[in-house]
């Protein structure tokens, strides 16, 4: 039996193969198109899909009527896309039973049946499902029960989004950059004034808005003088969104039993915030493809009610050779940098070893180097990837093996280019069970060199996706005259 989660037609569009109950492979369609972000599936991931064989049966991520309904609602007709999926898949040669699953429980269940939890409370925030904005689920053994949902248009996603345009970010795409931006503005300058006209109120699990932001706020005009102004709305909304999420986790963890944490949806990429988690809960999940791309897999387990044993993240392309040891930590040694294209991608918007451009993350010149390359803004930090029993030595707080958490860096001296401007670092772990080439290049760095971690950023040209096969590997290393192995 041979079943297929989609989740397409919208953003980021993703595909996941499960062989029984196995998962054995799952892609953006980004990384196969070579378009970042594209919201259709793709000929050449469906062809790449098709090597484990047909489908038996499809699981939609959402109920597509339904969000036509919404968006009707919402007047977006102008908006509306394709609804009958039947139409959309058949376009790609799709013909199998199709069913669906809804957009928030796809979230849910992408994290509480990979877990490995035998019960946890799941809380789940994004932009906008169906109608749903910010979901509470109890999940016990296989079952998964809604404790709350909060509906459109209140939703602490869209307005995450609304002030990343705001401060002159693409939305749905650039809040990540409005994260970063955060540690270099002061958080009580605009803080008044944003929970004034935009909050009702912040009550336990209820967070209510006094305007619909599906359509941003450009026509909000605090008084904007300096490009610091930028900087200090960009601290007030990370502040305001981390109060909400302890808010609403202080909540949980009174009212639901469980001491575990499943967290999900797109604002699960907010690695400042998630930190939060572990004030109050003992264990916490999230797994490492947390908005919608991840609802490939969400769709399947949410159809099924039950859980599987993760794979971990290296799901995608493979390229099949051996771990690229030796000539690595050479390029390391003379030219500080390096890329590495091996084994199967990431499902993910982080590379953690398999898609990574590597660097020695000692001395000053090290953080320029690379966001030269990459043609970043210099603010941006870059993450470090350790081995897993020294994390403790540099770093203080939560770490972990996919970079979702953030931990302050006890020698920013050391180590300026993998901290941050507030002292914290998005640390990666690597145990010899999470990735074995990646673990051994490490282990062979810290023989070499007495240091156990290396910066690791994507492996992408700018603005294009993440390296997927040999040929994109191929192009990067023309493109930038880095040695790819
Ligand atoms: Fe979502």
């Amino acid at each position: 039996m041979i079943t297929w989660g989609i989740s397409a037609n919208s953003h980021d569009a993703s595909l996941a193969v499960f062989v029984e109950q196995e998962l054995v492979f799952a892609s953006h369609s980004e990384r196969f198109s070579g378009i970042k972000n594209d919201a259709d599936l793709n000929t050449k991931l469906i062809q790449y899909a098709r090597k484990w064989g047909e489908p038996d049966k499809v699981v939609w991520y959402e109920r597509p009527f339904r969000k036509t309904l919404r968006q009707l609602w919402a007047g977006q007709g102008w908006f509306l896309k394709e609804n009958n999926i039947r139409n959309y898949l058949r376009r790609y040669g799709i013909t199998c039973p199709v069913q669906y699953s809804t957009h928030h429980r796809s979230h849910a269940a992408a994290g509480y049946y990979t877990s490995g939890f035998v019960d946890a409370s799941v809380v789940c925030v994004d932009s906008i499902g169906e109608f749903e904005t910010l979901s509470i689920w109890q999940g016990s053994a296989d079952r998964l029960d809604k404790y709350y949902s909060q509906g459109y248009p209140h939703s602490v996603g869209l307005w995450y989004s609304a002030m990343t345009q705001r401060v002159g970010l693409k939305p749905n795409e650039d809040e990540y950059i409005l994260m970063g931006m955060a540690a270099y503005g002061d958080p009580e300058k605009y803080r008044s004034q944003i929970l004034e006209d935009f909050f009702y109120y912040v009550n336990g699990v209820e967070v209510l808005f006094k305007e619909n932001l599906h359509r941003g706020c450009l026509h909000w005009r605090p008084d904007l003088k300096t490009e610091q102004d930028q900087y200090d709305i960009a601290a007030a909304t990370q502040s305001i969104y981390e109060e909400i999420l302890d808010t609403v986790l202080a909540h949980v963890s009174k009212y639901l039993p469980s001491r575990n944490l499943v967290l999900m949806g797109g604002c699960a990429l907010n690695c400042s915030a998630n930190s939060i988690a572990h004030r109050y809960f003992d264990r916490v999940w999230i797994m490492p493809n947390p908005g919608d791309a991840g609802s490939a897999v969400g769709a399947v387990l949410s159809n099924w009610n039950t859980h599987i044993v993760w794979p971990g993240p290296y799901l995608g392309y493979d390229i099949q050779r051996p771990y690229p040891i030796k000539p690595i930590i050479e390029e390391l040694k003379y030219n500080k940098i390096v890329g590495v294209a091996n084994g199967a991608a990431e499902y993910g918007p982080r590379s953690l070893g398999n898609r990574s451009l590597l660097a020695d993350p000692r001395g000053v010149d090290v953080k320029d180097l690379v966001n030269d390359i990459k043609q970043r803004q210099r603010f941006r930090p870059f993450a470090p990837a350790i081995l897993a029993e020294h994390a403790q030595d540099y770093f203080d707080g939560a770490t972990g093996p996919y970079m979702q958490f953030t931990a302050t860096c006890k020698r920013p001296d050391l180590y300026p280019a993998i901290v941050h401007a507030d002292g914290t670092s998005r640390v990666q772990t690597v145990s010899k069970t999470d990735n074995p080439g990646f673990r051994k290049l490490l282990e062979a760095w810290y023989a070499e060199t007495g240091c156990p971690m290396l910066l690791n950023t994507s492996l992408n040209i700018k603005g294009q996706p993440m390296v997927n096969n040999e040929h994109d590997a191929k192009l990067f290393a023309e493109h930038y005259g880095i040695k790819v192995y």
